[in-house]
């Protein structure tokens, strides 16, 4: 039996959500929220809970189902990568990389690299040509497969990147090298990578079409790399249907996302919260709050209504890490303006135990240290730290997680996109679209000559030159 088929390990394992620290038996009124508050949401709730039932049903929302699909074709893929190769490089952007790297920096440990059977991942993430091309002249390319992966399939970040590697495949391993090293996740209908992966004979995974691609790490696109890491991505997917139980329930003060949700707009809408902050005290979570950046701003950052009216809205979400930014941003969020929601991540039982020795016993400044862990102090530290803002009346929210493994990592992925769909319908906006990048896109496709943005070329090329008497 694997551990998550065991109910009594499950419950340990289920992430808790304390809201203490937010509400305005602690705060205040002014900057504190009331179960009253909530309540008054009830009736909207009630009906954003059938719209998104709807959703599930009818395959609109589709990540809520990633969960409950079979992995054994992920595992089959994986299996053959790391048998082959030892390095995986990971081509993808946004939603198509932010996730595995949450996924690595938590399951996979930072050092784990050296070790003799693993298979380093590297995921790229971004152009920068001396990052890029930095690692490619660190990896031996016949060693190396790569998993190129784009839902739309055209994103020029990604494609370029795979234009790179795929001429440096070809260079060295002649034509048929091409479809033995590399793999394609995307659209499983249509899209520019999905014609060349079929034409060039590569892999190919799929990505549901209903899926976006910051709601797509239980996919495809953040399971396979996480297969191949060795993680146990059915661990990962209990986890994510074991939140679903309560994720599902109309309740609202049963629901952990639907509660999460609602404080974090009442936050903003009502005591002007609208910073959310997410803090873990944790290395190895930080790149979750990458990722929850990146789902929260995309989905709720919004110009329009779903009636088409202007609203601009959308909470700031930013990252922050315990404790080193104890020593770096708190003071802000201590004594700074009242605009911030911090959620601080807590991790119950760390995997390591680092004690601090006995020593220095007749020095007052350091004896209170001696003997003890550094899990125990960072985690005083993290509740000191809570405690400390609630008294400045800053609102702060703790979410346990009992230890870090695929069960609760699962959880946190699913916990947080059923919450912004959910604060999505609250907002009155879509969650699901990214109108706001696409311009920027088009400008990038004018510049760099893509046919059919000529116009738009020479409108950049004029605003360009345009002289400007605010250049220093
Ligand atoms: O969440 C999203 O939809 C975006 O961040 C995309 O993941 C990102 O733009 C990459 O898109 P694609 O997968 O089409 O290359």
């Amino acid at each position: 039996m694997k551990r998550w088929e065991d109910n009594e390990w499950s419950s340990s394992m289920e992430i808790k959500i304390d809201l203490t620290y937010a509400m305005a038996e602690k705060l205040g009124d002014d900057r504190g929220i009331s179960p009253a508050e909530i309540d008054q949401l009830t009736d909207r709730i009630t009906s954003i809970h059938q719209q998104l039932t709807e959703g599930r049903k009818s395959g609109r929302l589709g990540f809520y189902e990633l969960p409950y699909n079979d992995t054994a074709g992920i595992l089959k893929t994986a299996k053959m990568i790391r048998n082959e190769f030892k390095n995986l490089v990971v081509l993808g952007i946004g939603g198509s990389a932010l996730g595995t790297i949450a996924i690595q920096n938590a399951l996979n440990g930072p050092f784990r690299g050296s070790r003799e059977d693993h298979v380093n991942v590297f995921v790229t993430d971004n152009v920068d040509p001396d990052y890029f091309g930095s690692l490619l002249e660190t990896l031996d390319i016949k060693e190396t497969c790569f998993l190129v992966i784009s839902k739309s399939g055209t994103t020029a970040e990604t494609m370029s990147q795979f234009m790179v590697v795929r001429d440096l495949v070809k260079k060295s391993g002649g034509e048929n090298a091409l479809s033995r090293q590399i793999f394609a996740i995307t659209d499983p209908e249509k899209g520019c990578l999905r014609e060349i992966a079929l034409e060039e004979k590569y892999t190919i995974l799929t990505i549901p079409p209903a899926v976006g691609g910051r709601f797509s790490v239980l996919s495809p696109v953040g399971l396979l790399p996480a297969a191949v890491m060795g993680v146990d991505i059915d661990e990962m997917l209990a986890g994510a249907r074991h939140i679903d139980k309560k994720c599902a329930d109309p309740r609202l003060w049963e629901n952990p996302a639907y509660t999460l949700g609602a404080v974090y707009y009442l936050a903003d809408r009502k005591k002007g919260q609208n910073i959310l902050v997410f803090m873990p005290y944790s290395n190895r979570l930080y790149s979750i709050a990458d990722w929850l950046r990146q789902l929260i701003a995309e989905s709720l950052g919004k110009k329009y209504s779903l009636d088409g009216k202007e609203i601009f809205v959308g909470p700031t979400p930013i990252k922050a890490l315990g404790t080193t930014d104890q020593h770096s941003q708190l003071q802000l969020y201590m004594e700074g303006p009242f605009n911030k929601m911090i959620t601080f991540f807590r991790v119950q039982s760390f995997d390591r135990e680092v004690s601090i020795p006995v020593a220095f016993q007749g020095n007052d400044a350091l004896n209170y240290l001696s003997g003890k862990d550094l899990g125990t102090l960072i985690n005083a530290e993290q509740t000191a730290t809570a405690i400390a803002l609630a008294q400045n009346g800053r609102a702060n929210i703790t979410v346990t997680v009992p230890s870090i493994n695929p069960f609760t990592i699962g959880q946190i992925f699913f916990l947080f996109e059923v919450t912004t769909v959910f604060m999505g319908s609250l907002y009155n906006i879509n969650p699901l679209d990214q109108p706001g990048v696409e311009e920027s896109k088009k400008n990038t496709y004018a510049i760099m000559g893509r046919k059919g943005y000529e116009q738009r070329a020479k409108e950049i090329s004029s605003e360009l030159t345009t002289s400007s008497n605010f250049i220093l």
